[in-house]
């Protein structure tokens, strides 16, 4: 017996059990039964989990699984016999070794390992490459002459084998949280812009309330030279273009506040009645819904007159500004930034990422503890290799590779998540399943 808990030989399943028909949804929690006790008992020795797959008879089972409908033929390798397995090794040993391995563990970057994977997952696989649903020149060739009976053979045939194990365990290197890294990335700001990005200095702004791709997009023309200012330039330069976002990311979760530098001295009743044409796009009340224009409600005034000032003037380039404030005078820009500098600036509509840690808790609701799925639809994640993984959920991500159920989670997943995710996945200990289809009594 390998130590490993989720393993389950064939021999240790002394007796037949029958515990009615498992559901989908039955992720390991088989009905009771007298006979089942026995075998839990025999099963929690080893201290094990299993899950038993009851396809109701043993006909049934025998039947071929071309001859059954639906679901029933989604399981079929998992009724394949000793011989079937043996055609299965055949064939994958002339087909398919020179690039998923001799022992179906991958040397090569971007193909999978197939050993230990669950066999009624990788037959879905097949046939959707077969079909053209899933699209990968390389496999579509390999398996275009293979019969649904080979598919079922091999599939089976892989799914005995012992898992690749990761190359490395433990924290990936990499795996950063989003907020954490733009905090740190921030302090050096704080100077300036006060910790939390409101300002108390006239004339610097406060970074709060602007949706994060604004305020990356801002920083990054410091950086390229095509927003011109010299003490932002030289403050962005050390930073790395990835930090940017997630600097944007830690000042948009910010509370929201005005900035606390000294009452303006402009007009701000005469500001509002010139702000109508603006409200198109910074908003009526100043928060605009737009991550191309900035909210403008709470900013410091100094700093929005200069900058009307600069946009009229060209020092700051945009042809949308600068069209916009050619026809405002000395008064109107002061009543103008006097007016946005009173008004509440509220939080951008952003949550808080997700970490690593949360986002495996909900992938592993159906791929399993640690990415070992007891599940035979789901295919385990554990052990496989980083950069495949990495391609497929891009493939999701982008959709590329579709599959309702991981539409669902994909869409949400940044690249940042994606890398974390796949090295997570790669780095856990990878438990083979052996689902047994149990005669009935
Ligand atoms: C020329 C190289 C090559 C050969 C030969 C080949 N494969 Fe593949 N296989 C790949 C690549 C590359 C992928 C990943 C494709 C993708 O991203 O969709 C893949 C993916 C798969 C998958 C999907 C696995 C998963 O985790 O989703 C299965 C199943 C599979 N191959 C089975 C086989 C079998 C069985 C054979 C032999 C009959 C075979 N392959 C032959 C290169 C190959
Ligand atoms: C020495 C003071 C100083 C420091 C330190 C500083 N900034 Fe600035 N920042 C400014 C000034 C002044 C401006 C206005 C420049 C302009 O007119 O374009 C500005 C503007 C900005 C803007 C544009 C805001 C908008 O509404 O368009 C962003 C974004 C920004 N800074 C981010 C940062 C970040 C991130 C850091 C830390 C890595 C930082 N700043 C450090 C002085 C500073
Ligand atoms: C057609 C859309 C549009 C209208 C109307 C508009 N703006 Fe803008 N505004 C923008 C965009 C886009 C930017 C960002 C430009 C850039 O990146 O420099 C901007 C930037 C600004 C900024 C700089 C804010 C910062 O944080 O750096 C101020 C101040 C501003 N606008 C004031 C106004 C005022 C006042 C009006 C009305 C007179 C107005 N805008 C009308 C689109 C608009
Ligand atoms: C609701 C159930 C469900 C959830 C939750 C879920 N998955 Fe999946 N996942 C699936 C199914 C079903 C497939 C097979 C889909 C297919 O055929 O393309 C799959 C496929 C995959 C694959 C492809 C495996 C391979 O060998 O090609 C990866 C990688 C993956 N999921 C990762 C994740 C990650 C990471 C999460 C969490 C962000 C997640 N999944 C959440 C059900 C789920």
């Amino acid at each position: 017996m390998r130590d490993a808990p989720l393993y389950i030989r064939t021999a240790m399943i002394r007796t037949a059990m029958h515990i009615g028909t498992a559901t989908r949804s039955g992720l390991g929690i088989p009905r009771s039964g007298a006979r089942f006790s026995h075998a839990a008992s025999v099963i929690a020795a080893g201290a094990l989990v299993i899950l038993v797959w009851l396809a109701g008879s043993l006909a049934a089972a025998a039947q071929p699984a071309a001859n059954q409908a639906g679901s029933g033929d989604e399981l079929r390798p998992l009724h394949a016999s000793s011989m079937d397995i043996a055609e299965g090794q055949h064939l994958a040993d002339h087909f398919c070794a020179d690039c998923h391995g001799a022992d179906g563990i991958s040397k090569i970057a971007g193909v999978p390992n197939l050993a230990g994977q669950r066999s009624p997952y990788l037959y879905r696989e097949m046939r959707a490459y077969l079909s053209g649903l899933r699209g990968n020149d390389t496999m579509n060739g390999a398996i275009t002459y293979l019969s649904v009976d080979a598919i079922s053979n091999v599939a089976a045939y892989y799914a005995t084998l012992d898992p690749a194990q990761p190359v490395a365990t433990g924290e990936a290197k990499g795996d950063v949280d989003a907020v954490q890294a733009g905090k740190a990335g921030a302090a050096a700001c704080a100077g300036c812009h006060g910790a939390a990005g409101i300002s108390t200095m006239p004339g610097i702004p406060s970074l709060i309330g602007q949706d994060p791709k604004y305020l990356a997009a801002a920083m990054a023309a410091y950086k390229t030279g095509e927003r011109k200012n010299d003490i932002m330039k030289g403050m962005l330069a050390p930073v790395p273009d990835a930090n940017l976002d997630n600097i944007a990311l830690f000042y948009a979760l910010q509370p929201a506040a005005r900035a606390q530098t000294p009452a303006p001295p402009g007009n701000p009743a005469a500001g509002q009645a010139l702000a109508t044409p603006c409200g198109a796009c910074h908003g009526t009340e100043g928060v605009s819904g737009n991550p191309s224009s900035p909210s403008l409600a709470g900013q410091d005034a100094q700093y929005l007159a200069a900058t009307l000032s600069d946009y009229k003037n060209g020092t700051r380039g945009n042809a949308t500004m600068k069209a916009l404030s050619a026809a405002l005078d000395d008064t109107a820009i002061k009543n103008l930034a006097a007016f946005y500098a009173g008004l509440q600036p509220q939080p951008p509509n952003v949550r808080k990422p997700l970490t690593t840690a949360q986002w495996v808790e909900r992938c592993d609701r159906c791929h399993g503890a640690n990415g070992n799925s007891t599940d035979p639809h789901f295919p385990a994640l554990a052990g496989q290799r980083a950069e495949y993984l990495e391609k497929v959920l891009e493939g999701y991500r982008i959709g590329t590779r579709r599959s309702p159920e991981m539409a669902a989670m994909a869409d949400v997943l940044t690249e940042n998540d994606v890398r974390n995710l796949a090295a997570y996945y790669a780095r856990q200990k990878a438990r083979a399943v052996v689902y047994v289809p149990v005669p009935p009594r």
